[in-house]
């Protein structure tokens, strides 16, 4: 551990033992922080790269183990041609200068969301060779929601099972069967779900892996969030009470604490969770 690190978590006085392993981002507000300086929202978004990958290093920091972000949905096709134009090449050009320091990071990098048309081939090519090449990093997952829906997923993974069943390969339909056939099957439920910029809805990101997220939503717009920024959600995400769906009575501060303060069982679909 570098002094570094120690920093980040004892600033803003994080427990270790209950960092978040799974964030995902929704990096909202690069058209309004742009607008506010008289730049282009193109401008915007590549301002957010350098918000992006401050990210990075501090997920790296708190020992955040999946880290997801929302870089393109299945419905941003409808953005003006120019600026889904620039969003296709920004991606590429950012897998490109971006992949070697990943590597050296330690970060797996995956890709979720549909990668047919209209998605350019070219990109497809270079998102297949940075996983390919990234396959074997095991600090942090990485994933790029690009193309992304949760809608679309689900469809997916519901076609998926039908075509399945039809062949023989599945006899019922149950939590696991679904989570199975999602775009990364591997990619466990979120605890913490952050969406800047002040807007309070999930545009239909990760609506299966969410169920049981802790949501946090900050006025920051996304160029201007940061590593800081991030740790401070991690502490509001520290505050919470997570209970996963089996209410307790908080307990009485003033009763002798339980003997033994056995966690609520996980929900369906959670790691440990045998399937209803
Ligand atoms: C959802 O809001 C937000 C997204 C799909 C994120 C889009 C992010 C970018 C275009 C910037 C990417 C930046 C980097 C640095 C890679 P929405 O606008 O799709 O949905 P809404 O209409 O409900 O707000």
């Amino acid at each position: 551990m570098t002094h570094r690190e120690t920093d980040l978590l004892a600033r803003h006085g994080i427990d270790r033992g209950r960092v978040p392993a799974h964030v995902a981002l929704i990096m909202d507000g690069n058209g309004r922080w742009a607008n506010r300086q008289g730049l282009t929202r193109n401008e915007g978004h590549a301002a957010g790269e350098a918000a992006l990958f401050d990210t990075v290093e501090g997920a790296l920091e708190l020992g955040v183990t999946d880290l997801t972000v929302y870089a393109f949905s299945t419905e941003n096709w409808r953005r003006p041609p120019s600026e889904v134009r620039f969003l296709l090449n920004f991606n590429e050009s950012l897998l490109l200068r971006r992949a070697d320091e990943l590597d050296e990071r330690g970060v797996r990098v995956r890709f979720i969301g549909r990668r047919g048309r209209p998605v350019p081939k070219r990109l497809v090519a270079l998102i297949e060779r940075t996983e390919a090449r990234t396959r074997d990093n095991a600090r942090m997952t990485l994933r790029i929601a690009f193309n992304y829906g949760a809608r679309a997923e689900l469809v997916d993974a519901m076609q998926r099972a039908v075509d399945d069943a039809v062949a023989g390969r599945l006899q019922k339909v149950d939590t696991d069967a679904v989570a199975a056939r999602l775009s990364d099957p591997d990619m466990p439920d979120v605890d913490l779900l952050i969406r800047t910029s002040g807007e309070q809805r999930l545009s239909n990101y990760l609506l299966w892996q969410a169920a049981y997220a802790e949501l946090a939503f900050v006025d920051t717009l996304w160029p201007d969030f940061d590593r800081e920024t991030l740790a401070a959600c991690v502490v509001g995400y520290q505050r919470r009470d997570r209970r996963f769906g089996g209410a307790v009575d908080a307990p009485d501060p003033a009763a002798a604490p339980p003997a033994s303060a056995a966690p609520p069982p996980p929900p369906p679909g959670a790691p440990g969770a045998t399937s209803a």
